[in-house]
């Protein structure tokens, strides 16, 4: 495993396992054999509905709370809550803190939002806090409120979408960004790029596993999701070659030729509309 260093001094495994669209019995199998693959960071959120069940995972790993690194997300519709949204997260969990907070979208009253995680984040609830697909002005319009700034923001980021104008925007602050999509979820012609068959070759590994050291070089955390236990481990079994500078560069060519999401305003107050009770979940 590598590691980041958040601007906190938090210290973060630079990969973990998703979540997302997890049933809480896949996402609980997946968080198992993760921590048994020797992963230390999984991610989950108010909204996939399966904080239980990684709560379980957690759990039944018989491994040290402070040795794994756990990160969720408060869903806009409990924006208004309080410091009530965030204990119900921890409840859900089962843990009395957790390693990353993030605001999953930029919709509704975010700022007093971000007040209630700065509120956490003193109580010792929260290590470390972020952002989730926030634009670069919702970005500034936080830093210019918060007391504590945002210690990581994690947006869509992949071989075709590399975010590079916000990791310049990003870096005097130190602020680690997150790549979610790392694989762009999965899109088979990304992996059949001839880069990455071509370096998959060379490296012996797949191009998944090229993909996701690109983006760990790039100084990017990754939080690719997989179901299959034998992706998960081989998603963890990256740390044992390096990509070259030429290579990197050839990978850098790719930019700006796909973003596979884009929410515009009606989405995102659909989000702040719909009210799922996260509390009804396996
Ligand atoms: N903050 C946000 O708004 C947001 C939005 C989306 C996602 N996320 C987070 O980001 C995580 C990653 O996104 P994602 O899961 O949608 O997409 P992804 O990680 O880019 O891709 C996942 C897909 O890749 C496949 N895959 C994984 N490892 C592989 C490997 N080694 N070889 C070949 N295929 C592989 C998986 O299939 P198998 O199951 O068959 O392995 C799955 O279909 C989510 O789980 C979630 O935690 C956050």
């Amino acid at each position: 495993m590598e590691y980041l260093k958040l601007s906190n001094d938090v210290r973060m495994p630079v990969m973990g396992l998703g979540t997302f669209l997890m049933s809480p019995a896949e996402a609980e199998a997946a968080a198992t054999a993760a921590l048994a693959a020797g992963y230390e960071h999984i991610d989950t959120a108010n909204a996939y509905m399966n904080e239980r069940a990684v709560g379980r995972a957690i759990a039944k790993s018989g491994i040290a709370r402070e040795k794994i690194f756990v990160s969720t997300k408060l869903w806009p519709s409990v924006y208004k809550a309080g410091d009530a949204a965030v204990d119900s997260t921890l409840a859900r969990l089962g843990l009395d803190y957790v390693d990353m907070l993030i605001l999953h979208q930029p919709v509704g009253d975010y700022l007093a939002a971000w007040e209630t995680m700065e509120r956490a984040y003193r109580a010792g609830k929260v290590r470390a806090l972020g952002l989730s697909n926030f634009p670069q002005d919702k970005i500034a319009e936080v830093i210019e409120r918060a007391e504590v700034a945002p210690q990581l923001v994690t947006v869509e980021c992949h071989p075709y979408h590399q975010q590079r104008d916000l990791r310049a925007y990003l870096e005097p602050y130190g602020t680690v960004i997150e790549a979610w999509y790392p694989l762009g979820h999965g899109d088979a012609g990304l992996q059949q790029e001839g880069v990455f068959q071509r370096l998959a070759e060379k490296y012996g590994k797949s191009a998944a596993q090229v993909i996701l050291r690109w983006h760990t070089q790039m100084g990017t955390s990754v939080i690719p999701g997989s179901k299959n236990p034998a992706h998960i481990a081989d998603n963890a079994d990256i740390f044992d070659f390096a990509l070259t500078d030429g290579e990197m560069a050839e990978i850098a060519r790719l930019d700006g030729t796909k973003q596979y999401y884009k929410a515009n305003k009606a989405q995102l107050l659909g989000y702040l509309a719909t009210r799922p009770n996260f509390d009804a979940q396996d």
